[in-house]
């Protein structure tokens, strides 16, 4: 069975509806550890109370290639065949990213290529879409900008804040990364150029 780490730095609710489906059996894999840049991150705290595996490697300080090959050894260390980035708050150097290679996700609360980096949803209300929502995609060395997986759509509304619109847009989140995670469990794809195409 795929074994999943999970890298957050904050609330972890996306690791959450992970782990619910997980536990409802509702999604093949297993959770083999969750790792934390921030000691202070909520999802910690949360993954500890689940019961997985919740490791801390702040990340203060520490020059990122460095950084980044003490998470390759403690993932490695858990045997994870498959990283998931939930609000993973640290690009990730071209050395982690050789050593899982398309076996790195990524959620991002946006349509990819529209408005990657921070602040997302600012940006979509700023630029006046009507319509935004979410993309799973592939972390190659570039930010954001993977092949692409899944992708939700939600509407804008005229009276919309960052946080009305944020929490329309996680709710989707949280149902389009499990089924990205099982896709990619399946092994039922392959891609073409940036295209991830699904095998029936
Ligand atoms: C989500 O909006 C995700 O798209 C972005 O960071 C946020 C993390 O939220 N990458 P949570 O920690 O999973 O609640």
């Amino acid at each position: 069975m795929t074994r999943l780490g999970i890298l957050l730095s904050g609330r972890g609710s996306n690791f959450e509806a992970i782990a619910f489906n997980v536990a409802a059996g509702k999604l093949p894999v297993r959770i083999a550890v969750v790792i934390s840049n921030r000691p202070e991150a909520r999802g910690l705290e949360k993954a500890r109370a689940h019961g997985f595996p919740a490791v801390c490697i702040p990340s203060k300080g520490v020059p990122r290639e460095e950084y980044d090959m003490r998470l390759v050894a403690e993932l490695k260390a858990y045997e994870v065949d498959l990283v998931c980035l939930a609000g993973y708050m640290r690009l990730l150097s071209p050395c982690f990213i050789r050593e899982f290679p398309m076996r790195v996700l990524n959620i991002h609360p946006a349509l990819l290529p529209s408005f990657p980096g921070l602040d997302a949803q600012e940006q979509a209300l700023r630029h006046g879409v009507k319509v935004s929502g979410c993309t799973v995609h592939f972390v190659d060395e570039d930010l954001d900008a993977g092949p692409i997986l899944l992708q939700a759509a939600v509407p804008v509304v005229d009276d919309d804040t960052v946080d009305s619109l944020s929490a329309r847009i996680l709710r989707e989140e949280h149902r389009i990364y499990s089924e990205a995670i099982a896709l990619v469990a399946s092994g039922k794809y392959r891609i073409e150029g940036r295209r991830v195409i699904q095998i029936r």
